[in-house]
């Protein structure tokens, strides 16, 4: 079997709607590495976008997903219940930050964790508009889209989203929108929009992901926090992407010093199944009355063992300091770059969430070309890499945390090589 055949068998039998960044179809897969059906190895910096944290196949997780295998893989925890999901949500109510009582749900994607986060703030609070930030994405279901601050390709064509949701723009300081610029659209936004005593929720990425990995500055977080007080509207952490020991501690908003009122988490959660869960304050998700959240699948056995097992390895890894490690040593290999190749404008990013920017030399403007280039170049000598951002112009680097020390080495020496031949 070789790719091509199986990408032109691809191309007659699945939709283009579901892009592909690469050709190279999965044999097999152990902790940051990938084998393809024709046998070549390539390092995984994409980690099936931020979902393999603890590495392909973590030991432990596949141990968890095996025993649970054996003993049964789908009742319905609405049906039959299971004490694994009670334990996991107990672990999740004790690791959210915020000094109160907490209570979860779990679902299977990041979009159905922002659709019940949504469901529950309205419900909670009897009121109907959300507010979300340019640049943000938060999943491909009709919420989800309409919540996603970039049209283009997630929601051009795909019909009238659901109403009362509003965009404001997202702090950036490279891109000359300052936290101040984003507050005052904010209060604009409640002069000339929507009163805010209307507003149910204000949903934000502690650190932008499809957006272009631009991390919420503290005293944006803080400001939005007194705003939804003043106003008594709820703040949803949208930690999809940026949870589970990805910016250095188990979740981003611990890098800030206020709590939201609910967070959505999936990807990283259950290290490579499908499960996604809403966890906040318990007198806000008990709101909704029994049936009016879950689902068929919601919270399925084999992601919950599978999220168990994350997160003792998080834990017993030290996989918190292991991303901060990992992103310096990403960092200082860039930095050291910077002298040699002008068009890389931005180097940043908390932990081992970390991005690379780059811009056209000559018009200063953002550079998705090279950016794509750099991925391609990677990609030739065998390291996946990922591009984001509304002008495309983005690296973003989601390796496991679990990468080991040669195979990082072996990705910065790709990944400097890259860099300079595009530059040549
Ligand atoms: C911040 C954020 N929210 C929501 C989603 C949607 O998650 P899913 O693709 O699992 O529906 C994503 C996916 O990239 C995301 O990064």
């Amino acid at each position: 079997m070789s790719n091509a055949t199986i990408s032109a068998r691809k191309n007659a039998a699945i939709s283009r709607g579901v892009g592909m960044t690469t050709q190279i179809y999965a044999e097999r897969a152990e902790n940051s590495e990938i084998w393809d059906v024709e046998g070549r190895r390539y390092i995984d910096f994409a980690s099936g976008i931020a979902v393999v944290n603890t590495g392909h196949r973590h030991p432990k997780v596949i141990e968890a997903v095996k025993a649970q295998l054996d003993r049964f893989t789908h009742t319905c925890h609405q049906v039959v219940p299971y004490e694994n999901y009670v334990r996991l949500a107990e672990r999740l109510n004790g690791l959210l930050p915020g000094k109160f009582d907490k209570k979860t749900i779990f679902a299977t994607t990041g979009a159905e964790a922002v659709e019940n986060a949504v469901k529950i703030a309205r419900h909670a609070t009897g009121r109907q508009a959300v507010v979300a930030f340019t640049g943000a994405f938060h999943g491909r279901t009709f919420m989800g889209m309409a919540l996603t601050g970039k049209v283009q390709p997630y929601k051009a064509g795909f019909g009238a989203m659901p109403g009362d949701v509003f965009h404001v723009p997202f702090p950036i300081a490279l891109h000359g929108v300052t936290t101040a610029d984003s507050l005052a659209a904010l209060d604009k936004l409640f002069k000339a929009d929507v009163d805010p005593a209307r507003v149910a929720a204000i949903i934000v990425e502690p650190v932008q992901g499809e957006g272009g990995f631009y991390e919420a500055p503290r005293d944006f977080v803080s400001a939005l926090r007194k705003i939804c007080d003043q106003h008594g509207i709820l703040l949803i952490a949208d930690e999809v992407q940026t949870g589970f020991a990805r910016t250095g501690k188990m979740f981003a908003m611990e890098h800030h010093d206020v709590a939201p009122d609910l967070t959505t988490m999936a990807k990283s959660l259950a290290g490579g199944f499908p499960l996604s869960a809403v966890t906040g304050r318990a007198e806000l998700m008990d709101s909704p009355n029994p049936g009016g959240l879950g689902g068929t699948y919601a919270g399925n056995p084999l992601g919950v063992a599978a999220a168990n097992a994350v997160l003792d390895v998080i834990e017993e890894e030290k996989l918190n300091d292991r991303a901060n490690l990992l992103g310096s040593r990403l960092k200082q290999r860039l930095e050291a770059l910077r002298d040699d190749v002008p068009e890389i404008v931005d180097i940043r990013g908390p932990g081992f969430m970390n991005a690379v920017e780059f811009n056209d030399l000559k018009t200063k403007l953002p550079s998705a070309e090279f950016a794509n280039n750099v991925r391609l170049k990677a990609l030739d000598k065998g390291l996946i890499l990922l591009t984001c951002g509304v002008y495309g112009n983005v690296i973003r680097f989601l390796a496991p945390i679990t990468v080991q020390d040669n195979v990082m080495t072996e990705a910065l020496d790709i990944l400097e090589t890259s860099i300079r031949e595009v530059r040549a």
